[in-house]
């Protein structure tokens, strides 16, 4: 049977991958577009409700999600070795990729290391002040913290996206003719890349301007400006790549 073949069960995996990514990316874009704007609007009794009830069950769909969207995403490469070898790597379509699966990777950290602890304890606020107690004087920032790695995701997802479907559809050997991709102009295209996401992702963690606002995190103060953020990114690894991969 085909799908246990290779290729079939290469294709499972990329369409398994593509399901859940579009869950995360669709939960993410949920977050960005709808919750944070109808939040600042809401009465702090219906939000810390929302909290309890709606935004503890989309974190869990959101994080398990990001997971298993690394994990196929992985499996992809893993089963494929005679695709993905040295030769793919070195090529336009190998280098983009990379630079795909390491926004993936950053992106994902920012699930798990910053936006759900943080968002615990902004939910831990928000029932216990349900039931009567103390309001916590530390949600607020960690509110920002998440807020602010949150943001930085919906920037990344854009480019990323590129590059994911790029691979295989514009990146690749009939547009690009990349085989012959030298080893400086690669090495040029993946180094400022990882410039770019090290400085952006380095910035949302309030290593450069802080937490507040001001600064670069100009990008991160509307669900708008952030939006606009990747989309120019995505304008910028095109023309990068026209000029340095292009053969
Ligand atoms: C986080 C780590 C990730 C890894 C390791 C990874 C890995 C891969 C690989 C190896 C491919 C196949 C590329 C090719 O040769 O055509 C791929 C394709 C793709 N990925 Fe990812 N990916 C990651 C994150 C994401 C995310 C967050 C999304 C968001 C939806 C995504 C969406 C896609 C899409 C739409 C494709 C195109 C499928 C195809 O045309 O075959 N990926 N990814």
């Amino acid at each position: 049977m085909w799908l246990f073949e290779q290729e079939g069960f290469d294709n499972a995996l990329r369409i398994s991958h593509v399901i859940v990514g579009i869950m995360w990316m669709g939960l993410l874009w949920f977050f960005n577009f709808v919750q944070v704007p109808a939040f600042a609007e809401m009465e702090a009794a219906a939000r810390n409700n929302a909290l309890d009830k709606l935004t503890w069950r989309a974190l869990w769909w959101f994080r398990w999600a990001a997971m298993a969207t690394v994990v196929f995403g992985l499996l992809i490469i893993a089963v494929f070795p005679d695709l993905y070898d040295g030769d793919y790597w070195g090529s336009t379509a190998g280098v983009t990729l990379l630079l795909g699966i390491i926004m993936g990777l950053v992106m994902a950290a920012n699930v798990w290391m910053v936006i759900w602890p943080n968002q615990q304890i902004v939910i831990a606020n928000a029932r216990n002040v349900q039931a009567g107690g103390e309001a916590n004087p530390d949600a607020a920032a960690a509110g920002r913290r998440a807020l602010m790695a949150s943001r930085q995701n919906m920037i990344f997802s854009l480019p990323l996206l590129v590059f994911m479907v790029g691979a295989s559809h514009f990146y690749n050997v009939t547009h690009f003719e990349q085989f012959d991709l030298s080893a400086g102009m690669w090495l040029v295209y993946f180094l400022i890349g990882v410039a770019i996401i090290a400085v952006l992702e380095l910035n949302a963690l309030g290593r450069i301007s802080g937490t507040g606002n001001g600064g670069l995190n100009v990008i991160y103060e509307t669900h708008k400006n952030a939006m606009y953020t990747g989309f120019v990114l995505i304008a910028a690894f095109y023309v990068l790549a026209e000029i340095v991969l292009r053969a």
